[in-house]
């Protein structure tokens, strides 16, 4: 392997040790920590994140509430139970996991939260600070995977990044990352043409795309950050990426393994989040 590892347990565990003294810091204070999951459904893949939000909430002292729905819900229903949250004073963060059933409406339930509470940094006032230059809550993936760039120790300035994957989610919220960044970036989805010759300039190199081994050896340029955001069950079970890892580590400079790379900072962003949502709520 050429590439060097960019694990993001070990990152994430010497993360998660310093938010862990800024939760007990504010216990001290007498503020207990609560972060709010509402679940609504049965779907698989989110049953496990929510699970695995709740063992990162206890690892640092964080109360974590896990609020099932059924699939039935009705917006309304749904939206009261966001604003019960928001007037919640023991409740800090509220996370709605996504994606919600076809029957709902995904932007109308993510605009009641509270945008002080938003630890996703889904809310449309926060969308609209990250992309203004202002300080806002950012996005939990996004985030996660710029400090995995930043320490690369690279210097960001003028070099080219390329994301492929538009989503409200993680593409967009990471192509302004990467622009205060001072790189040039470029943005890549399903109906680019020629993805390859983009992806071959790109010095930092973001998947985010939901499709398995999708970045292939030939598409990266030698010695490129890549970045795996994706999270892919096979057939027969494995958790893979959107990137050919096994190929793509012969060519790139620095790549992030799947699992045990974004998704795990993905969750210490959101620990983070919280932290700093309570933070600001006592001035
Ligand atoms: N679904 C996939 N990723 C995320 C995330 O970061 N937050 C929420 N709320 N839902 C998701």
């Amino acid at each position: 392997m050429s590439a060097q590892l960019l694990d993001g347990k070990l990152m994430s565990d010497a993360l998660r040790a310093e938010i862990a003294q800024r939760v007990a810091a504010l216990k001290e204070k007498g503020v207990h920590l609560g972060l709010a999951v509402i679940l609504v459904g049965e779907d698989p893949a989110s049953q496990i994140y929510v699970r695995n939000k709740g063992i990162g909430c206890e690892q640092v002292g964080i109360h974590s509430v896990t609020i099932r729905m059924p699939e039935n819900t009705t917006q309304q229903e749904l939206e009261a139970q966001i604003r019960a949250l928001n007037a919640d004073d023991s409740i800090h963060g509220i996370l709605v996991q996504l994606p919600l059933p076809k029957h709902l409406d995904e932007a109308a339930a993510l605009a009641v939260i509270v945008p002080e509470k938003d630890v996703d940094g889904f809310h449309i006032q926060n969308a609209g600070k990250l992309m203004n230059g202002l300080t806002g809550v950012v996005a939990c993936t996004p985030k996660g995977a710029l400090e995995m760039i930043r320490r690369t120790g690279v210097n960001l300035s003028g070099k080219e990044a390329v994301v492929v994957g538009r989503s409200n989610i993680v593409g967009k919220p990471m192509a302004m990352l990467l622009l205060q960044q001072n790189c040039t970036v470029t943005m890549c989805h399903s109906r680019t043409a020629d993805l390859a010759a983009h992806t071959r300039r790109a010095d930092v190199l973001v998947a985010a795309v939901g499709k398995a081994h999708f970045i292939t050896a030939d598409m990266v340029k030698p010695g490129a950050i890549v970045i795996d955001v994706g999270i892919n069950r096979l057939e027969n079970g494995k958790v893979v990426g959107d990137v050919d890892f096994e190929n793509v580590k012969e060519v790139a400079g620095f790549i992030t393994p799947v699992p045990g790379g974004v998704g795990r900072m993905t969750i210490t962003m959101l620990l983070e989040n919280t932290v700093e949502a309570a933070e600001k709520l006592l001035g």
